[in-house]
């Protein structure tokens, strides 16, 4: 299994990534490349970021029609990419064809992990506005479940529903967990946090840690400290 810190590199730039990852002069952390900084700086910040060593998980959360997912997947597998992700929502008929998309010649891919409902839902809105009667967790243990049908690799969800999933999908399906703070840090906008070390023992197999590592006084310290709290 994994159990790694990802950091989630939210730059606008390439300029401001590498000038964050020149402070990493001993370690090579796994980064995670999201939609602001792809859509800024284009695939190639992928392969320079991959050049430097680093391993990446790279955020776009595909959804679209299962054609269009297959082709889009098959683009993202060229770029030697070492996590990426999409919408469970959009079908296991979509995540299948994203698989196939993503499996190179020779058999590799990939990880290829599904985001269930965002943690910007709230069930009252789930309920309003895209009609789903289920209660919050029944749904992204649904979702989990034709995630793993569909023969992806995981999820990304809240580290307090990676318990629930593991229990429902098995401990070999990985849990990608945001929403990550030390406990004397502040939490910012997100709301239902855990600490490094709750994540451990909850289960995460990988936490995605944005800005209590990128916008410490001491990023490097601050990323060694999450690692020996969720790794060691
Ligand atoms: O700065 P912070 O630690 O809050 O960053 C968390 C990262 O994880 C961000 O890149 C955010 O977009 C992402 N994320 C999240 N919640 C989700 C899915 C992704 O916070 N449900």
């Amino acid at each position: 299994m994994g159990k790694d810190v990802i950091i989630a590199c939210d730059f606008a730039s390439d300029k401001e990534v590498f000038e964050f990852l020149d402070l990493f002069t001993e370690e090579k952390p796994y980064v995670k490349i999201g939609m602001e900084l792809f859509y800024a700086a284009g695939p190639e910040i992928v392969r320079e970021i991959k050049k430097r060593g680093h391993k990446i998980f790279l955020d776009l959360k595909l959804h679209d029609i299962p054609n269009t997912v297959k082709k889009s997947m098959r683009v993202l597998s060229k770029l030697d990419v070492d996590m990426c992700n999409l919408h469970a929502s959009g079908t296991i008929a979509m995540m299948k064809a994203a698989i196939e998309g993503l499996t190179r010649e020779d058999g590799t891919r990939p990880l290829l992990i599904a985001v269930t409902q965002l943690t910007s839902t709230s069930e009252e809105r789930m309920k309003k506005d895209l009609l789903i009667d289920a209660p919050m967790d029944e749904t992204v243990l649904h979702y989990a479940h034709n995630a793993k049908l569909a023969g992806l690799d995981g999820v990304v969800c809240s580290p307090l529903e990676a318990g629930k999933v593991h229990e429902r999908c098995g401990s070999e399906f990985y849990t990608v967990t945001p929403g990550v703070r030390f406990a004397d840090g502040d939490i910012g906008d997100q709301v239902r946090v855990m600490t490094p070390a709750q994540a451990k023992e909850i289960g995460s197999d990988y936490i995605v840690v944005g800005r209590p590592i990128t916008a410490a006084e001491d990023p490097v310290a601050a990323y060694r400290r999450c690692v020996k709290e969720f790794c060691d």
